[in-house]
């Protein structure tokens, strides 16, 4: 049996037509079904639905063999026991930092301030500032970063931007780009070492639908 790990929304649907390329369609809806295993049409490949921060611990486990992660979700995991072979190009976004339209963050970063940053990205946010040479004090939040600034909670916020329609609502501007973003093939280095021939077919057939 072959296990791919996949959260429910934007990388399952995204997903769905790379499966499809490799001739692997999910008999299951996850927005209607409440199961957490759903079957496809292969007897030997099934996909598990899991959370988005939590599919690289299910593949480093080897409890999937395969999943499919943001590389902003790889980059607060560590990686550790994944091999990443290939960037799927698929939920394309942009780490940001941001703050709200009347913060003059290149001043307060000059001047040497220590900013309060919210977000739920802590370590990439960490590197970022720390590459900078700027002191920040670090909030860890779950979600809804954007509402931070506007109540006090904090200076700027480290957040995923993609149209900037959130960002734009909620009075804030991007500042700062840290990385791009997209989603990415992870494997276990196990069960690819020890179950090459059924997984390496998987693997070409994502390669050649993405390329
Ligand atoms: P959860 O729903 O478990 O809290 P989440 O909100 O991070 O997790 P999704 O919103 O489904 O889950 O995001 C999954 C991945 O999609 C993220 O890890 C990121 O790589 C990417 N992503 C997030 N927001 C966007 C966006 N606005 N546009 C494109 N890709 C995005
Ligand atoms: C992400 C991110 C931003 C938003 C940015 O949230 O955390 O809030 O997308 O996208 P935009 O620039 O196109 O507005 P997401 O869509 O995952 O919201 P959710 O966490 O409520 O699912």
């Amino acid at each position: 049996m072959i296990t791919i790990a996949l959260s429910k929304g934007r990388i399952f649907d995204e997903t769905l037509p790379l499966l499809k390329a490799a001739g692997i369609a999910v008999r299951e809806d996850p927005e209607t079904s409440r199961k957490l295993i759903l079957k496809t049409n292969r007897r030997d490949v099934r996909v598990i639905i899991v959370r988005a921060a939590d599919v690289p611990t299910y593949v480093q486990y080897g409890a999937a063999d395969l999943g499919v992660a943001g590389q902003d979700v790889l980059d607060e995991h560590g990686g550790q026991g994944l091999y990443r072979p290939l960037d799927l190009k698929i939920a394309r976004c942009r780490m940001m930092v941001a703050v709200p339209n009347g913060f003059d963050y290149q001043r307060a970063v000059r001047h040497g301030a220590r900013l309060r940053v919210a977000t739920k990205y802590v370590q990439t946010a960490r590197e970022h500032f720390a590459e900078k040479g700027v002191h920040v004090d670090l909030i860890k939040l779950y979600g809804s970063m954007e509402l931070a600034p506007l109540v006090g909670l904090a200076d700027a916020i480290v957040d995923l931007v993609s149209t900037g329609n959130t960002l734009r609502a909620n009075n804030l501007k991007a500042v700062e780009e840290i990385a791009p973003v997209s989603a990415r093939l992870i494997v276990n280095q196990a069960a690819l070492k020890l179950r090459r021939s059924a997984i390496q077919p998987l693997l070409d057939a994502f390669a050649r639908a993405t390329a």
